[in-house]
């Protein structure tokens, strides 16, 4: 779904007029007619879905409640999930975590100058930087495996040390990288190209309903939930954990880009379908969960 699609949808499920939807989604009148003719079926069903969106925020929190819990897909000794999907492709070491230098700045600095930057400096991170953000975000310290359970351990909590997301990154500006869509591998502490920048850029920067830091960021960190790694240990409830869990992330790399003289800024506003697709996962046993935008600050 691409943002046309997306505007055409969200104005008309509103009520709105033809000229008014037009105007709105950035409509020619030839796509307005097209959409009218094809996206019938779309309608309907987001009609027929609607009574259940209404409620599903205060549906969800009341039906995760532990007495409607049943006994989990690992208590029932279903087979445990992966701690990471498999991936191939072209492999980029980064700097290896032992080596970058550490920063200066105090944390008491980190958390007291933390804002969110829209803005960045045309200087972009060096490849020690974002081995060093890596290392805060989702870096796998310790991977434990056996036939009963796989987990790794990471610089921040997850409930369960389920550690449910991967990372991606669009990397435009990191010395020494070749910019393009990576798959950055928590374990192997490496990047996996994944796409080549031009035939990506422009789609990540529509899903991400084209805020300007998108395209104005060194990388852009976008990380996906795989919820059965954490449903499979607690079933339906294991979904609040999934949004907990991050937080942490996004956190740390707030405080991490702070203390390489940078910023981040978190994106929750983004187009699900346009993001899954970007990413090629399904919006269901993989989805995009959280954005964020990252680069040194500018000079004032
Ligand atoms: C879950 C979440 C989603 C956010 N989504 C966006 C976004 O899509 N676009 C944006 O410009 N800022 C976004 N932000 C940043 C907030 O607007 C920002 O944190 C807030 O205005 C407070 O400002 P501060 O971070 O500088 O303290 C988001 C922050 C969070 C935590």
């Amino acid at each position: 779904m691409d943002i046309k699609t997306f505007g055409y949808l969200y104005y008309k499920t509103r009520g709105l007029d033809r000229e008014s939807i037009m105007k709105e989604a950035e409509l020619a009148a030839d796509e307005y007619d097209f959409y009218e003719q094809n996206l019938a079926p779309f309608l309907t069903e987001i009609e027929a879905e609607r009574p259940k969106a209404e409620n599903i925020g205060s549906d969800f929190v009341r039906l995760t409640r532990g007495i409607y819990e049943l006994p989990s897909d690992q208590e029932n000794g279903i087979t445990r999930p992966d701690a990471v999907k498999p991936r191939q492709g072209e492999t980029i070491t980064l700097p290896a975590v032992g080596t970058i230098p550490k920063p200066t700045q105090t944390l008491y600095q980190a958390i007291e100058q933390r804002r969110s930057l829209r803005k960045y400096a045309t200087e972009g991170l060096s490849a020690e930087e974002l081995s060093f953000l890596l290392w805060a975000t989702t870096w796998a310290r310790d991977f434990r495996s056996n036939e009963k359970i796989e987990i790794t351990l990471r610089n921040v909590p997850s409930a369960g040390a389920r550690h449910p997301f991967e990372t991606y990154l669009l990397i435009r500006n990191v010395k020494g990288i070749k910019p393009g869509l990576y798959y950055y591998h928590p374990i192997k502490h490496c990047l996996i190209l994944q796409s080549e920048l031009e035939s990506i850029e422009d789609k990540i920067s529509e899903g991400c309903f084209r805020q300007p830091m998108v395209n104005d960021a060194a990388v852009v960190f976008i990380w996906t939930a795989v919820p059965y790694r954490t449903s499979w240990r607690y079933g339906q409830r294991g979904y609040r954990y999934l949004y907990l869990d991050a937080g942490h992330v996004g956190q740390n790399l707030h405080l991490a880009a702070e203390a390489v003289n940078g910023g981040a800024c978190m994106i929750g506003a983004y187009l699900d379908e346009m993001m899954d697709e970007c990413i090629g996962v399904d919006g269901n046993f993989e989805f995009v969960i959280y954005i964020a935008t990252v680069g040194k600050k500018p000079t004032p």
